[in-house]
């Protein structure tokens, strides 16, 4: 962070993990110095876990861009390092936060290329499943493919997307809301090779990195943006429906256009639940459903 965006500090926050400088705009330092052995050890362990399991299956820009980056399993990175690489690259800055943030802060802060990162890693009992983001959940999955010069773009695209969606209204800002699902969160892409992950919170995830691509169970849509912007989804348990993008440029091209008309015509439209596959989609799989719950989508 340049010394001129440097948020001031104004109070110690108390929290159960301890005491943490906050800033003015929600904006918390990373305590670095307080992490345990036991929090450099959850993060080596899903590091290291993580990264066999998405050789092949993670989209090679994010693994080159995770590389790139200088992050490894030995302990849990500083984000001041992290930033030296990031801002060099794209012009992006990681900022620490306690947690999620309200929508507005954060549109607005993708807007302005800060990447929002909670600055504390879940506990050894939690190394499958977590309810709400945390540092692994956000630096391992989302913060690679800020290194990418599309992505990074797109996010920032976002941003400002979402800080217009938000003054255009709540069924505006949902719309927006399951287009970040399905891309930055959910998202597939068809390589070379063969189907990979690009979501974050599929790469953060070792049982949905396989069952995203392996499973029988899902359906595999290709990207369609008025499509995915009316298609509920899941959050708690592994997605109904992938969509899949063909490059990163695929998705900046579709979501470059004005989305007013768009939101004025998705207002008149029924929202398709997680799982129904329609008769106008690109169907690259149709899941089988099974195990799938039964009670309403998100
Ligand atoms: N083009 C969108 C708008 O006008 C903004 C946007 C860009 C949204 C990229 C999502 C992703 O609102
Ligand atoms: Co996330």
């Amino acid at each position: 962070m340049s010394s001129q965006s440097q948020p001031r500090r104004v109070e110690n926050l108390h929290t159960d993990k301890g005491k943490v400088p906050v800033y003015a705009t929600g904006i918390v330092e990373q305590p670095w110095d307080d992490y345990s052995a036991d929090d450099h050890a959850t993060w080596a362990t899903l590091y290291a876990r993580q990264r066999e399991l998405l050789v092949g299956r993670a989209s090679s820009e994010f693994l080159r861009a995770q590389d790139a980056m200088g992050m490894t399993p030995d302990r849990i990175p500083r984000y001041a390092q992290l930033n030296a690489v990031l801002e060099k690259a794209t012009g992006w800055t990681l900022i620490g936060v306690e947690g999620l943030l309200p929508e507005l802060d954060f549109f607005e802060h993708l807007a302005n290329r800060r990447f929002p990162v909670t600055w504390w890693i879940r506990r050894p009992d939690q190394l499958d499943y977590i309810e709400e983001p945390d540092l692994f959940h956000d630096l391992f999955g989302h913060v690679p493919l800020l290194m990418n010069p599309v992505f990074a773009d797109y996010m920032a695209a976002y941003g400002r997307g979402g800080v217009k969606a938000h003054a255009i209204g709540p069924d505006a800002l949902q719309n927006l809301t399951r287009l970040y699902w399905y891309t930055v969160e959910f998202g597939l892409i068809r390589e070379a090779d063969g189907l990979r992950i690009y979501g974050s919170g599929i790469v953060s995830s070792s049982g949905e990195s396989v069952h995203a691509l392996e499973s029988a169970a899902p359906n595999r849509i290709g990207f369609d943006l008025e499509r995915v912007m009316r298609t509920r989804y899941r959050i708690d348990s592994y997605q109904k429906t992938y969509f899949v993008i063909d490059s990163f440029e695929q998705l900046m091209d579709a979501t470059r256009p004005d989305f007013t008309p768009v939101y004025a015509r998705l207002a008149m439209q029924e929202a398709i639940p997680a799982g129904t596959v329609l008769e106008t989609d690109t169907v690259l799989q149709r899941g089988t459903g099974e195990g799938w719950p039964t009670d309403a989508d998100a």
